[in-house]
């Protein structure tokens, strides 16, 4: 994990000193450790004063919530490293609409980023073994949509909670770069897929689908890291 903190950390002093860095958080739980790393001293040096946290994806349910990534984020994070209100931005999930509150975050998102051009300074982002990520998950409408930045999602009845916010490839793809952590053994097939698999054998997988102008970067524990490829006859 600290390998990841590194990196972020790296991306944040390398960032231009006159601008905000934008940084999209994923949720879920493997960054809770990375988030309570980046929330110690050894951290305490890097620009927070123009970091902004916005949210790859929302479960829809109350921040209050335990399944709440906007939670989970201040528990982890936030707590131990508070920043101002006008530099956190959270998905709502107020409005009793996950459309409703999908357009306002949208409307949030246009504030910083336009049509064109760089977004998000880094996107974090997670992957689940079935080869989502965010709420983009396998066969579903968001994967095809290129104008809007921000959606409701019913997830897979194998999900819990269903109903969820996520920005979409339009945007996503627009990063500086991208950084997806993954861990635990249950990553560890669809990792393998993802780095060594032909095109054909990844297409299926959401988090195939990742792009950033500086690369998509993946750090993977020793769980989730795959055995070595076996070279090709
Ligand atoms: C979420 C995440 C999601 C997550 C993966 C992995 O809201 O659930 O954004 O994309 O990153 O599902 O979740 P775990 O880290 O819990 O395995």
């Amino acid at each position: 994990m600290e390998a990841t903190a590194t990196f972020i950390a790296a991306r944040m002093r390398a960032s231009a000193p006159d601008r905000p860095f934008t940084l999209a958080l994923s949720g879920g739980s493997t960054p809770a450790m990375l988030y309570r790393l980046l929330g110690t001293a050894a951290y305490d040096d890097l620009p927070w004063d123009r970091v902004h946290l916005f949210w790859g994806d929302e479960r829809y349910v109350p921040p209050t919530d335990e399944a709440s990534n906007t939670r989970l984020v201040h528990a982890t994070l936030l707590d131990a490293r508070p920043l101002p209100n006008a530099q956190v931005h959270p998905i709502p999930t107020g409005h009793g609409d996950p459309t409703q509150d999908a357009a306002q975050y949208e409307a949030t998102l246009r504030t910083f980023f336009s049509d064109e051009g760089p977004t998000f300074d880094l996107a974090l982002q997670g992957l689940g073994s079935d080869g989502h990520t965010a709420s983009l998950f396998p066969d579903d409408h968001a994967l095809c949509e290129l104008e809007r930045w921000a959606l409701p999602i019913d997830a897979p009845a194998y999900m819990d909670p269903r109903l969820r916010i996520t920005l979409t490839f339009p945007l996503l793809n627009r990063s500086r770069a991208t950084l997806v952590l993954v861990a635990g053994a249950s990553k560890r097939d669809i990792l393998h897929t993802l780095l060594y698999g032909t095109a054909e054998e990844r297409a299926p997988y959401p988090a195939a689908h990742l792009q950033a102008h500086d690369g998509v970067h993946w750090f993977a524990d020793h769980e989730a890291h795959p055995p070595a490829h076996p070279t090709r006859t």
